[in-house]
């Protein structure tokens, strides 16, 4: 059985008193649900934000790291950092680090490594632009995406890969992927798991989709069964707006 997820990345969004007090808001109205909840605030509100959810179930995670274990990075933070503040999961590969960080699949490649050699959750991050899904060319360009970070694994590492496809012109544009356009993507990309790897592999690992996603298309979206959760941008800012999605899966 695959975990279901729900997952908000803050970005560059809210500073130590709103991340605080959106994080009070989030845990006091979180439902009971089977689902995994996670935030992503900026990396100055890491520490505070895992202490002010120790008793919560709502798991703090970071929205980047280098590959790097230490040394003359500035401005960077390792896996040791993360860990040593009780972070376990990061997201790698958003498209935003993509575009305009200059991170590419072999940079993504060597933080994924990195992150997993740490025993690390690594949320990995991909999908197409508009573009690629205008000339048709939306599966080749995933699947080289995954191919290119993730396809040197070894099995046994997949079990720490949550896996989120986010169209980047469905990102912060209010533009959503439909629940077909999502379901044939999840579908696809299960397909091309199954085939560099297992069946078994496949079937296991969470596929999130992320882009535009909120209260009023989410249930539908989380009802395609290739998709097991949201990763959730601009509404994962407002505290009732986060929850109604928490609450569609
Ligand atoms: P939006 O939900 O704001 O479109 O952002 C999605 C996203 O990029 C999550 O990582």
């Amino acid at each position: 059985m695959r975990d279901k997820i729900v997952a908000g990345n803050w970005k560059m969004n809210k500073n130590m008193e709103e991340t605080e007090a959106l994080l009070a808001e989030v845990s006091a109205k979180l439902p009971d649900t089977d689902a995994k909840v996670m935030v992503s605030p900026t990396f100055v509100n890491l520490a505070s934000a895992v202490n002010q959810l120790e008793s919560s179930s709502i798991e703090v995670i970071a929205q980047n790291m280098h590959f790097a274990e230490s040394g003359a990075y500035t401005g960077e933070i390792s896996a040791d950092m993360l860990l040593n503040i009780g972070i376990n999961t990061v997201i790698l590969g958003h498209s935003e680090r993509r575009a305009y960080f200059g991170e590419t699949d072999e940079i993504l490649k060597k933080k994924v490594k990195a992150a997993l050699a740490k025993k690390m959750t690594v949320m990995f991050c991909f999908g197409e632009e508009l573009n690629d899904r205008k000339s048709g060319n939306h599966f080749k360009v995933v699947e080289s995406q995954l191919k290119n970070a993730l396809f040197g694994l070894d099995a046994k590492s997949w079990s720490s890969i949550i896996l989120a496809y986010e169209p980047v012109w469905a990102i912060g544009t209010g533009e959503t992927a439909s629940p077909e356009q999502a379901q044939e993507m999840h579908a696809f990309i299960r397909k091309t798991i199954a085939t560099a790897f297992t069946k078994n592999i496949a079937d296991n690992v969470s596929i999130l989709y992320g882009g535009s996603v909120k209260p009023s298309n989410a249930e539908e979206i989380f009802s395609k069964p290739d998709v097991d959760g949201g990763l959730i941008g601009g509404a994962a800012l407002v505290a009732d707006d986060f929850i109604a999605i928490v609450k569609a899966i």
